[in-house]
């Protein structure tokens, strides 16, 4: 099984965990640019007018891959922009795929995810999965900023089951000689 985790990141947490996953499962891993940089405005700007704001080509293998993770953050109930028009831009190309998030958690969001994802690609996602970092203990510490998950944070995540099950499911298998 050979995975592709393609990322996008504003304020780092999704790139942290994306590679983690990326090593856990020993996948390949790239990261979606923008050539204008992002400010909290943009991103307002974004969310009011459900802009596809320009990105940054990205040459991939389409080929190569059994499985394509896609992981980027939630911004009022929204896939990040970004990730969105990388999604417009290689509908055609997303087949096999899932969707990761770590964000806050919100009631009722998987479900907004999963319309989003109806519009925009062609393919139905095999997995939708939130990871929500409002259930981690020093979310409450935090709260009034921009909230950072650290590398012991995700500590959390990864023991979970949901988690192990990707393990299983999409790790590189070892060669039987
Ligand atoms: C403007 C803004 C809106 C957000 N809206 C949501 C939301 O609707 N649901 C959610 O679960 N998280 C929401 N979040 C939290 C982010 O998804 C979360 O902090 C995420 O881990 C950030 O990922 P990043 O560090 O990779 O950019 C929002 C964050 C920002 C900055």
């Amino acid at each position: 099984m050979k995975t592709l985790i393609v990322y996008f990141t504003f304020s780092g947490n999704n790139e942290l965990f994306a590679k983690d996953i990326a090593k856990d499962l020993g996948a390949t891993i790239v990261q979606i640019t923008e050539p204008k940089k992002r400010g909290m405005f943009r991103i307002i700007l974004d969310m009011l007018f459900n802009r596809f704001p320009r990105i940054n080509d990205l040459s991939i293998s389409w080929q190569q891959y059994d499985h394509i993770f896609l992981m980027a953050p939630i911004w009022n109930y929204q896939i990040a922009h970004p990730m969105k028009s990388f999604i417009r831009k290689n509908k055609e190309y997303i087949k096999d795929y899932s969707f990761i998030t770590l964000c806050s958690g919100r009631e009722t969001q998987k479900e907004k995810i999963a319309k989003q994802l109806k519009k925009m690609a062609i393919y139905e996602p095999r997995e939708i999965i939130e990871f929500e970092i409002l259930k981690l203990p020093t979310y409450e510490e935090q709260k009034s900023s921009i909230y950072k998950v650290t590398p012991d944070g995700l500590k959390i995540f990864t023991q979970q089951e949901v988690y192990q099950k990707i393990l299983r499911a999409y790790a590189i298998k070892e060669e039987m000689v």
